[in-house]
Formats: C-alpha cells, structure tokens, sequence
C-alpha cells in the first residue's frame, strides 16, 4: 500500500522535517509534494534537500485566492495525495478547497484549543497569563481552527518565557504529535462520527 501525502508550509519549515525524519518512508507513506505560500520559505528548500517535489503558490502571483486555491488543488490532485497536512501554513483556504478534500486535511496549531485560535496563539496566551498552553492537531474544516480535534498535548508555561522560548517548547511537541497523527490517519486509525465531533483514535 501506499501513501501520498502532501505538507502545506510558508516559513521555517521545521514540522515539514519531523514528517520528513519520522514518517516519510517508512510504512509506505511518502511526502510526495510540497508547497508553500511563499517562495522564500525555508520549507521548500528542506523538501528539495529530501528529493521531494516542491513549488510556492503565492497569492499575489493569481488574480485572486480562488485562483490560487484551485491551482494548488489541482497540483496536489495531480500527486494523488490521499493526505495533506498544513505545518505552519499561514494562510485560509477557501471553502472549494476544503470541500474538495474534505476529512483529508490536518493542521497543527500551536494551543489547546478551542482556546486562542487564529494568528497569535503564543502572543494571546502569554498576554493572557495562562499557565499551559500546548498544541493541537485537528481536521481542518471552514472555520478557524476549528474543526474536529486528533490529538492534543499540555505544554506549561514557565516564568520569563518570552514568545520565542515557549515557542521553541511548543515546536518540540508538535514534532511528535503531527508525524503520530499523519500514522494513526493513514493506518485508518481515526474516526470522526456523522454526528459529534469527538474522534476516536481506533
Ligand atoms: C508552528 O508552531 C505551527 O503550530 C504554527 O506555525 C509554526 C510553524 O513552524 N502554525 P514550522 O514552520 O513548522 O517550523
């Protein structure tokens, strides 16, 4: 058996390697695509360095998001993914893009959520004076971060962090929660009711 799976980027790239060091090759999964929002991401070139295909979907570049959108589902349908995972992809998309794949897509975010969704987890949740805050995979659904969670782990907060220390904490565990659940959705492993929205990891 094997499975495509594709990796959404548009910076460091950091998540797109754990998959890469972890679960690429190995099981019949394969990283078989890349792309990214920016061309400049340091993603791409990690995908390059791994021999895997990988090419930026910047919006400016379309007339409009729609166009981009279409354009990468087309790519990604071209690579027959079965899977895609958006690591640190920083960007909507719009809802023909989430319908197209739907029950398909995984985000990481960098919270418990549903607590501090949107751009600045970090920021709100230190802002806020929380004493944990942590990292959540969910399916991707037309909301904002919203969709049904997979996996979730606690990350506490330590007096002095700054955004960058606690984030450099957070990265750590979700370099292993994204590579376990990208395992657990490939081995069939997952199962999100009609109704309800709690997944059952099988
Ligand atoms: C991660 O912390 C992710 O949760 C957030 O953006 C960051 C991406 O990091 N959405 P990297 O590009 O995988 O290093």
């Amino acid at each position: 058996m094997s499975f495509p799976i594709a990796v959404l980027v548009s910076g460091e790239g950091s998540n797109l390697q754990a998959i890469l060091d972890t679960v690429h090759g190995r099981d019949g999964i394969e990283v078989v695509c890349v792309a990214s929002s920016r061309a400049g991401a340091r993603g791409l070139e990690r995908a390059r360095d791994a021999g895997v295909p990988a090419e930026a979907f910047e919006i400016g570049a379309y007339p409009g998001r729609d166009e981009r959108d279409a354009a990468l589902a087309d790519w990604l349908e071209g690579h027959g993914v079965r899977l895609i995972v958006l690591a640190g992809f920083m960007e909507l998309l719009g809802s023909p893009f989430i319908q197209c794949f739907e029950g398909r897509i995984v985000n990481v975010h960098p919270s418990l959520l549903p607590a501090f969704p949107g751009v600045g987890a970090i920021e709100q949740a230190l802002a806020h004076g929380v004493k944990l805050i942590g990292v959540t995979v969910h399916f991707v659904d037309e909301g904002v971060d919203s969709g049904p969670i997979v996996l979730q782990e606690p990350v506490a907060v330590e007096s002095g962090d700054t955004v960058e220390t606690l984030h450099a904490r957070i990265k750590g565990a979700e370099h292993r929660l994204l590579p376990e659940a990208c395992r657990l959705f490939l081995a069939g492993r997952l199962r999100v009711p009609p109704e309800g929205r709690r997944v059952t990891v099988l």
